[in-house]
């Protein structure tokens, strides 16, 4: 039986930042409302497209994992916020770590793509077809935030995360997996104004992200919790087993409500949306980098993680570290330098939502 053990991670967060108290020179809100509704205290905004972010976590995965890019089968990019639709985000990734061996495709679940994008290269690699792939989250949600809906442009961030995916025989990487979508309710998280669904000779204005914030928690919480009972049944597995809950970032009190119903001690949930908010894919590929930077993620550990998204997509998986928690090389890749701040970066696009 071949596995696809994870030999390499890596995350990208672009420099520049927003605090909720600067957010709140620009959108009617306040700290105070931020952090108790939703945890975030922070954002990062990205200065580059999201082929870039994409590319420094993969880089950077790559080094840790001491392996060669030319090594690669396959470039899989999870991604809702493409920075090209054709050609492909992913065949610009390909190209710019040097993957030159490896097919490229992107892959749209929306918050849920990387644990999706995770089942496919895994599956690749267990059917034999492939022996390396570099699985990456990136995503740059600020460019279809509208600056003038509270509602909205507080909750979500940009960034990057990525894991190297390796062929072998021990019973490592993802271990289990259960991936759904409740369609019927599809409607009630979406981006408008981005798609062949509209009529392309008429004026449409910006894109911008719709969602019915009640219904979503609602369906979160329970969508994630059953499929991380789905999985530990089919691994066999008590929650007594888990080591550490990575779940997607959506809101603090979406994870502590699927902690309780889960009964999980705080120090087994990794946590930082407060840093980051929402980066939808990339919230967990980004928390699993950080929670081995932050020795949570110990040699063999045991990890659940669950995401949930627009589709309504939802996703669960068992994941087994292998033995390594260090990086093989330190990695050099940088994003470009970013001389503006957060504020200075989404300032043009303040001025436009707000009619100036
Ligand atoms: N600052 C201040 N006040 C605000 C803000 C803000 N940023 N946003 C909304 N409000 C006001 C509203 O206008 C409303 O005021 P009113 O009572 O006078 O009408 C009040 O706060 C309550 O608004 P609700 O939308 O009902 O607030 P709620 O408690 O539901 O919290 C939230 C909103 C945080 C989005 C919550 O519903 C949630 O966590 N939902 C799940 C996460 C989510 O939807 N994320 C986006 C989708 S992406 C994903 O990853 C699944």
């Amino acid at each position: 039986m071949q596995y696809a053990k994870i030999t390499g991670w890596g995350k990208c967060l672009p420099p520049a930042s927003i605090s909720n108290d600067e957010l709140s020179q620009i959108v009617d809100t306040n700290d105070e409302w931020i952090r108790t509704r939703s945890g975030i205290r922070s954002r990062r905004i990205s200065h580059v497209d999201t082929a870039t972010l994409a590319t420094v976590a993969a880089k950077r995965a790559i080094d840790c994992a001491g392996i060669d890019p030319t090594g690669i089968d396959l470039v899989l990019l999870a991604t809702c916020t493409p920075s090209t639709m054709v050609a492909n985000t992913a065949s610009q990734v390909q190209h710019d770590i040097g993957a030159t061996n490896a097919a490229a495709c992107d892959a749209n679940a929306a918050c849920s793509g990387f644990l999706y994008a995770l089942q496919m290269a895994t599956a690749q690699i267990q059917a034999g077809m492939i022996k390396k792939a570099v699985v990456i989250a990136a995503e740059r949600m600020s460019w279809h935030l509208n600056w003038a809906r509270r509602d909205s442009a507080v909750l979500f961030g940009d960034g990057a995360g990525a894991v190297v995916l390796e062929a072998s025989n021990e019973p490592a990487g993802l271990l289990a997996a259960k991936t759904g979508c409740d369609s019927g309710d599809r409607g009630i998280l979406h981006i408008s104004n981005c798609g062949t669904n509209t009529d392309r000779y008429q004026p449409l204005g910006p894109s911008e992200i719709h969602f019915e914030g009640r219904e979503i928690f609602k369906r979160a919480v329970k969508g994630m919790s059953e499929a991380c009972d789905d999985v530990l049944r089919q691994a066999k597995l008590e929650l007594a087993d888990i080591d550490l809950l990575v779940p997607h970032q959506a809101n603090l009190r979406i994870i502590q409500a699927i902690q309780h119903r889960l009964d999980l001690p705080d120090d087994k949930v990794m946590v930082n949306i407060d840093q980051y908010g929402n980066t939808s894919a990339a919230t967990i590929a980004i928390a699993l980098c950080e929670a081995v930077e932050r020795g949570l993620i110990q040699p063999h550990a045991n990890i659940m993680s669950a995401a949930f998204g627009a589709g309504l997509t939802w996703a669960a998986a068992y994941i087994r570290w292998g033995e390594r928690v260090t990086p093989v090389r330190q990695s050099q890749a940088e994003l470009p330098p970013c001389d503006k701040t957060g504020l200075e970066l989404v300032m043009p696009a303040v001025k436009a939502c707000q009619g100036g």
